[in-house]
């Protein structure tokens, strides 16, 4: 049967990236792919045109879709809206929980032809490969009760860190499984000498490892393992962490692979449905440009055919054709250096596209 595929553009550089990655899904789709692409909007986009960031048919597609392309969402034209539901940021954290996709994973890869443009030196991050496995429908982004009050004549700001035992073990077994299917070490990120909901997570985690004797299961306070990110990261293999600590995180190990514009992600629920997205933001200070790197949201694709589609061998395409155009010298603004050729967002597009037709 056909697969549904949700397009979701979203807001600032959104639309442009994930044209250049419609771009590859329809090439695949000439190699093979069985499926379907339907628009919808969100964030900043839906709230415009119809008053909400998750409009009700956006969510109800999204539910029936087997995968979905998400750009990105936000930008200043609507971060002065006091009513917080209202936000851009409010119709992806809904179709992360609506979804339930509570499984993120993020790699973080160097591409050896990028070596030059980490802020790294290069033989600290050469042969970088993490997969930062993140929690994304609890802890701290959706515990009750949350919100701005006044106490005590003045307005105080609160939010609940909270974590059940069964969220814990369901986002711990994705990480046990993908270090099983990696190189076996696991590293588990809290903050369990300060915050007892992290003291229960490390529990959990010590609990689940005789389950999987080949993996290697350590643990590691969030401040430390910041820290390790950026003085020795290739002491990591699969790193599993809470919602908050796993957004820092992220960003942090992006950096090191050359530039956040690298670095896609996959959010899945229990059924292996899945939404797509690159690592990054908005970027509304270069939007309309031709300056955004649409390469982390093409490897979005590639992740959605491998977790969602079952289509590996499209996925390791796409793939191939990313390190022949980065071999190529072709790089947007946000990794160029002297000695390669500065191309913009369609021409990458453009370019990947033609070396998935030859690869
Ligand atoms: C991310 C983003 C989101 C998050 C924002 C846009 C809500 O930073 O996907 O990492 O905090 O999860
Ligand atoms: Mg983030």
């Amino acid at each position: 049967m056909s697969k549904k595929i949700l397009v979701l553009p979203g807001d600032g550089i959104g639309p442009e990236i994930t044209a250049e990655a419609v771009k590859i899904l329809n090439a695949c789709r000439e190699a093979g792919l069985d499926a379907e692409l339907e628009e919808a909007l969100v964030g900043g986009a839906g709230f415009d045109a119809e008053g909400d960031p998750l409009p009700e048919s956006t969510l109800a597609k999204a539910k029936a879709a087997d995968a979905i392309l998400l750009g990105a969402v936000g930008g200043p034209k609507w971060d002065t809206l006091e009513d917080l539901s209202k936000r851009p940021e409010k119709g992806l954290l809904g179709l992360r929980k609506n979804l339930n996709l509570f499984g993120n994973l993020r790699p973080a890869l160097l591409y050896p032809q990028l070596a030059e443009a980490s802020t790294l030196k290069p033989d600290v991050v050469s042969g970088l490969d993490i997969m930062i496995v993140r929690e994304l429908t609890g802890g701290i982004y959706f515990g009750q009760p949350r919100g701005i009050e006044e106490r005590n004549g003045e307005r105080v700001g609160f939010n609940t860190y909270v974590y059940a035992e069964s969220e814990i073990e369901r986002i711990g077994r994705v990480a046990f499984e993908m270090a099983q299917k990696r190189g076996k070490k696991l590293c588990s990120v809290d903050k369990a000498n300060v915050l007892e909901v992290t003291m229960l997570w490390r529990e959990v985690m010590n609990r689940l490892a005789p389950e999987y004797p080949d993996v290697e299961l350590s643990h590691m306070y969030v401040d430390n393992a910041a820290m390790q990110l950026v003085r020795a990261p290739k002491q990591f293999d699969v790193v599993v962490t809470g919602n908050m600590f796993g957004d820092i995180l992220s960003d942090a190990a992006a950096m090191l692979t050359g530039s956040i514009g690298m670095l896609p992600s996959a959010s899945l629920n229990e059924r292996q449905q899945g939404m797509y997205e690159p690592c990054h933001g908005s970027a509304p200070d270069i939007a309309g440009q031709g300056l955004a790197n649409p390469l982390a949201t093409i490897l979005s694709v590639a992740m959605m055919l491998r977790y969602s589609l079952g289509e590996p061998t499209l996925a390791d395409r796409i793939e191939r054709a990313v390190g022949k155009v980065l071999d190529q010298g072709l790089r947007t603004a946000d990794i160029a250096y002297p000695g390669t050729r500065q191309v913009s967002t369609s021409e990458m597009g453009d370019a990947v596209l033609a070396a998935f037709a030859e690869a």
